[in-house]
């Protein structure tokens, strides 16, 4: 790739002007290859340096991609008035002009949320067509009962008449309050009508895998991590449910039932 200025590179794949940026490099807030450098029209090779602003590495791919835990309190869209928009939570150097939350997940609920510039990414993952499981973990009002396993398999019919593809669910090992649930498609407050639909009531629910994309246990609530794309890729991958759920992380679980409501 041609050399081209510092500040063009940054000022591109972030949100931060080129004025801004020569005012983080005077504060030596912006490194190449590990070292501040302080002129921000320094020359750059995108393909082989590494740039870093305020500590976080500026990668040279197209498009960005994040992975965010959500925390309650914030809204999927891009201009609201029903609260803060989770791109609030997205961290300056992170921050692209295109960027949107790809996927919902309700104003109070939690976990794995991809937000990216690449749009056709997103209709790819959000296409009805193209099922991809997502795993969440729900905190229940009432103990789980073993016929939810079939009803859910079966198609569950929810209340207003409108009927789900198969889904899977089970209880977690050390809770019967708590449970797993895989879908392969996203209608409105899905996880929560299909509880209510079996006289149960989800009192917290968490979003653990989109694809074969988990949520690392180690990413607390509001904060991201950026992924590359051969990352990302790993969306169209599919996981059993099963072992899944079975080597799943008891960190989450032990959020989820100390979690004051
Ligand atoms: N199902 C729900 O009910 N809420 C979510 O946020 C996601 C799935």
């Amino acid at each position: 790739m041609p050399l081209i200025r510092l500040d063009k590179f940054i000022s591109e794949r972030t949100e931060f002007s080129r004025s801004q940026i020569k005012q983080l490099a005077a504060k030596g807030q912006v490194t190449l290859n590990g070292c501040a450098v302080k002129k921000s029209d320094t020359k750059i090779d995108p393909d082989s340096d590494s740039v870093s602003v305020a500590g976080r590495e500026i990668t040279a791919q197209r498009f960005r991609y994040i992975l965010l835990n959500k925390p309650e309190g914030y809204v999927c869209s891009t201009n609201s008035n029903d609260g803060p928009s989770v791109l609030e939570l997205i961290p300056p150097e992170l921050r692209t002009k295109g960027l949107f939350p790809a996927g919902r997940l309700d104003k109070d609920s939690l976990g794995a949320l991809l937000v990216t510039d690449d749009g056709e990414l997103a209709h790819r993952m959000l296409s009805p067509k193209s099922h991809i499981p997502k795993i969440y973990i729900v905190k229940l009002d009432r103990p789980f009962q073993n016929k939810y396993i079939d009803i859910f398999k079966n198609g569950i019919i929810l209340a207003d008449g409108e009927t789900c593809l198969p889904a899977k669910v089970r209880m977690a090992e050390n809770s019967d309050k708590l449970a797993f649930v895989e879908l392969i498609e996203g209608k409105y407050h899905q996880v929560k009508r299909m509880f209510a639909a079996v006289g149960n009531h989800v009192e917290v629910l968490m979003r653990i895998s989109l694809g074969g994309l988990v949520l690392p246990e180690t990413l607390g609530f509001g904060d991201c991590i950026e992924l590359l794309h051969k990352d990302v890729e790993n969306l169209f991958k599919q996981q059993d449910f099963e072992v899944f759920c079975d080597g799943f992380s008891p960190v989450f679980s032990a959020i989820l039932t100390n979690k004051q409501l």
